[in-house]
């Protein structure tokens, strides 16, 4: 630990205790700390980017830390596995977890904060609050896990209150998750920009997730298809094509090449969500959630 501001840095000798003027990259376990290290960067003049994560890292999010370096912030990353944005039935004990190996990638990436809570931490005592986004969680994966974007809501609200960043960074790949924080952020008034950056994928097409580690190598060969799917149901409808048989037909498709179940496969409008049965005028999303073994692969593309 580091006197003045109680942070742990990464890089060894230095007289300074002020993490702004430090290289390294700080290891904050408190939201006493997380505010105390932000409030150091912006007493030098900095914005701040925050990028929220559960961690088992990957290029994606290595890629919203440079979305945030890019924008001349200091990038925060958090890493917090949420329980609360778990099911009953869902890999909370099984989510990938590698705090160690998380920490050397955000000092390879230029992170300068990284805020590894507890649970206690997040949620100190009974937690009598949540924040419910209607709407945008009504469908798609909405009532298929029941109470995971309130969790999901809340605890990104949290997170946004305990570091106050200028800007903060989300992958597109969960697409609806991007757009209940942007609604969230818009109806409470949130003085935060809610950044979504492109999905990054294997050289396959496959979109990089912490949970493609579940896959055994046959699986992985088939995760492939869900990519190609999107993109040829995407082709079709923007061609013209109706977008409940075209979806049908590659939902089909899907299942005859290997993967278990379609939840679903879907055209919709890229903001309120809503299911289009043609493309245009407004900008639309192909989205689709499926199992293959014991993981649950998500992906979308625009239309
Ligand atoms: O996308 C995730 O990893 C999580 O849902 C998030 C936004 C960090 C909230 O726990």
């Amino acid at each position: 630990m580091r006197g003045l501001v109680a942070v742990c840095l990464t890089t060894t000798v230095s007289t300074s205790t002020d993490p702004a003027r430090e290289q390294g990259l700080a290891i904050v376990r408190t939201v006493a700390d997380l505010r105390r290290t932000v409030a150091a960067f912006r007493k030098a003049g900095q914005t701040i980017g925050l990028v929220p994560t559960m961690g088992a890292l990957h290029e994606g999010h290595v890629s919203l830390v440079k979305g945030a370096l890019d924008r001349g912030d200091v990038p925060v990353t958090s890493i917090f596995v949420n329980p609360t944005q778990f099911g009953p039935n869902e890999d909370f004990a099984a989510y990938p977890r590698d705090e160690q190996g998380d920490f050397d990638k955000l000092q390879a990436a230029g992170c300068r904060i990284v805020f590894a809570p507890t649970k206690d931490e997040m949620y100190p005592g009974e937690q009598l609050t949540s924040v419910i986004v209607k709407g945008v969680t009504e469908g798609l994966c909405g009532p298929l896990r029941p109470g995971h974007f309130e969790g999901v809501a809340t605890v990104v609200s949290k997170l946004l209150l305990m570091a106050m960043p200028d800007r903060a960074f989300f992958g597109e790949k969960d697409y609806q998750q991007l757009q209940v924080i942007k609604r969230m952020v818009r109806d409470l008034s949130m003085p935060f920009e809610i950044v979504g950056m492109p999905t990054v994928r294997e050289a396959d097409g496959l979109a990089m997730s912490s949970r493609n580690r579940y896959m055994n190598a046959a699986e992985r060969k088939t995760a492939t298809g869900l990519y190609r799917a999107l993109n040829e149901v995407a082709q079709a409808v923007r061609g013209g094509a109706a977008c409940a048989a075209t979806t049908a037909a590659a939902s089909q498709a899907l299942l005859a090449g290997g993967f278990d179940k379609v939840e679903y496969l879907t055209v919709v409008d890229a903001e309120s969500l809503a299911p289009l049965e043609r493309v245009a005028p407004a900008p639309a999303r192909v989205v689709a959630a499926v199992r293959l073994g014991r993981t649950r692969l998500i992906d979308n593309i625009a239309a």
